[in-house]
């Protein structure tokens, strides 16, 4: 492995972006230099393919946001750069991280690992504090013995299997086509309570597609990509929606805002 790595994160609600730190300190106390970035900050064609690259997502419907699949799709040649990838779950991805390998693999990068971790669900089956503590605990372990294969050069690589194939097919149909129709919109868009907002502003700078304005009240335009973090991080609980009942984050606010 190169000793120079950054590493490129996107996390809705923080989970993802815990266990690229625990990843990159990993790293940084065996010797390397790693850095971790935001995603959403840092054009494709801009990666430095001077060093070597980590990628981590969350995994949203056994799949990723289509706003990470076309960031990873539009990624420039790899020409044989060391990379390797993770995501965060809060049951299962079905194997996806092992199909996004592939489409690496294809623009050439040369995959080190590919793993899933298992860390607290954020939406719809959200445990008590008690139960996400203990799965952070485990998780972060686990992450980094995941760094030190690497850094060995017997990093984890998940391989795609045929149930694996289907679910990605699948999820990726479900994730471009049918998360976009005005029937899905409608059942997850967030509405502000006026009684309680207070107009602090912290979910338009939270948000990853710059999809919130805030007018009299927040006011939501057409980008949402569904990550929850704006209705998450909200200190006056003031969104919400149909379907969800019960938020967590996995990192502070001030940790979502770090910029690199
Ligand atoms: C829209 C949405 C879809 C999700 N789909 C899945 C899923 O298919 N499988 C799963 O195990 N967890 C799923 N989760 C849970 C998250 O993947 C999990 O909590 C993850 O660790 C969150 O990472 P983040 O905090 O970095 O965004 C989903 C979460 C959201 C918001």
């Amino acid at each position: 492995m190169n000793r120079e790595i950054n590493i490129y994160v996107f996390s809705g609600t923080g989970n993802t972006l815990l266990v690229a730190n625990k990843i990159s300190e990993t790293f940084n106390l065996n010797g390397f230099n790693s850095t971790v970035l935001k995603m959403e900050s840092v054009e494709p064609e801009d990666i430095d393919l001077s060093r070597s690259v980590g990628i981590g997502f969350t995994t949203a419907f056994w799949n990723t946001y289509p706003f990470v699949r076309s960031w990873i799709q539009n990624l420039p040649d790899g020409n044989g750069t060391e990379t390797f990838l993770f995501t965060t779950m809060g049951d299962s991805s079905c194997g996806m991280i092992a199909h996004i390998a592939k489409i690496l693999e294809k623009k050439n990068y040369k995959i080190v690992g590919a793993k899933g971790f298992i860390m607290p669900n954020n939406f719809l089956l959200v445990l008590k504090d008690k139960k996400n503590k203990e799965r952070i605990e485990k998780t972060l372990a686990t992450a980094q013995e995941y760094a030190k294969g690497i850094i060995n050069s017997n990093g984890y690589i998940k391989k795609t299997n045929f149930f694996s194939s289907v679910a990605f097919c699948f999820s990726s149909f479900v994730t471009t086509k049918l998360w976009n129709t005005k029937l899905a919109k409608r059942i997850m868009k967030f509405k502000t309570d006026k009684n309680k907002c207070n107009k602090c502003g912290l979910c338009a700078t939270l948000c990853p597609t710059e999809n919130i304005e805030i007018k009299d009240i927040p006011q939501f335009k057409d980008k949402c990509i569904f990550c929850l973090r704006c209705v998450s991080y909200c200190p006056q609980q003031a969104m919400s929606n149909k379907i969800l009942l019960k938020t967590y984050r996995g990192s502070t606010a001030g940790e979502m805002k770090w910029k690199k």
